[in-house]
């Protein structure tokens, strides 16, 4: 069954549980346009981009189309991009802000994140610059700053472009801290999650301060092992379903989930999820007792995800 489920964000609005991810889509443009509105024609009512995935304005194109081809309005779906870490800077965070909508064209933006909780250095003007020791080059000026590039995406609240704000690979350390000066509690923190590493303690955490939990890679990302599990087998098995629509299946038990495909067929099957017994619900969440793994681990060079921090 097509997934339909959607979630109450801290602010009343709502955040659909199934998104089409959009990072890692390959050079050709033409591939992210056409997966987008495929998305679009079989259910989807959420897509996630970035400005670092090098895409927002294919797809934005093919929002636009597939909007049209699939009889919806804009206002029937959810479209999620992120503000670069070379944007970090407190005073580029407006104008990143309208870059990405301007690529977007789609008139607003439902939620817009912090990418990371990093500013990379924006002199170089590369999307990544790195450090000679191949570590990313963090951006003195604002040196792990967050809370000012916070208060500037809060102050985007008024303009009514966007309507929700949220973080991305935020830990509970970083949360903590943000939550210290943060005038408007993140809507979101999208993070990666799926049975390797399934978010314990952050998502009870983010529970208790009412930010809804999205989870990335939830297939376990290009080459994933995941899809090989046993466990994991076994139940889709029973279900006469794929491994990825039962990691789908379980990953909106515990909040908003965001395959990526750019296959046609894989597109249309991931959302379309099955009910999980609490029987099997619960064998998922005990595959990280054997199997743990963090698929997305760029080299900030600073402690940024939870371990880091231990
Ligand atoms: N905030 C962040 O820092 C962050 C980081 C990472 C990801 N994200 C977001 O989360 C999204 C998902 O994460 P991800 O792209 O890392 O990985 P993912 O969705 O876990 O996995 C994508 C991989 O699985 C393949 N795949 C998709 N459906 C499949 C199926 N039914 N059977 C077998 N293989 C399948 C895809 O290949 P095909 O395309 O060929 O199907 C691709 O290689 C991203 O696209 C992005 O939007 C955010």
């Amino acid at each position: 069954m097509v997934c339909q489920k959607t979630f109450t964000l801290n602010n009343g609005n709502v955040i659909p549980a199934v998104a089409l991810g959009t990072w890692q889509s390959g050079e050709d443009q033409d591939v992210v346009y056409k997966a987008v509105k495929a998305a679009l024609a079989v259910g989807y009512r959420h897509i996630d981009t970035a400005m670092m995935y090098g895409n927002e304005a294919e797809v934005g194109r093919g929002i636009r189309d597939g909007l049209k081809e699939a009889g919806l309005k804009r206002e029937d779906i959810f479209v999620t991009t992120k503000l670069a870490t070379i944007h970090g800077r407190p005073s580029m965070v407006p104008k990143a802000f309208e870059d990405s909508l301007a690529r977007l064209d789609i008139g607003y933006i439902d939620l817009y994140m912090m990418h990371w909780p990093i500013a990379l250095n924006p002199a170089s003007g590369k999307l990544i610059p790195l450090k000679p020791d191949g570590s990313r080059d963090i951006d003195e000026e604002l040196d792990g700053k967050f809370e000012l590039t916070w208060g500037a995406m809060e102050k985007l609240l008024d303009t009514g472009k966007v309507k929700n704000i949220g973080v991305a690979n935020f830990s509970i350390p970083n949360l903590e801290r943000l939550l210290k000066t943060a005038k408007v509690v993140p809507a979101v923190n999208q993070v990666e999650l799926h049975p390797y590493l399934p978010q314990n303690k952050l998502l009870e955490y983010c529970k208790s301060k009412g930010i809804h939990c999205s989870a990335y890679s939830p297939l376990g990302s290009s080459n994933s092992t995941l899809l090989q599990n046993e466990t994991l087998a076994k139940i889709a098995k029973a279900h006469d379903t794929s491994i990825a629509q039962t990691l789908v299946s379980w990953g909106i038990t515990r909040g908003s989930v965001l395959p990526k495909s750019v296959n046609p067929e894989r597109i249309k099957s991931n959302i379309e999820t099955v009910e999980l017994t609490e029987q099997e619900i619960q064998e998922i969440n005990d595959i990280s007792k054997t199997n743990t793994k963090r698929f997305v681990r760029p080299n900030w060079g600073i402690p940024v995800f939870d371990e880091d921090f231990e």
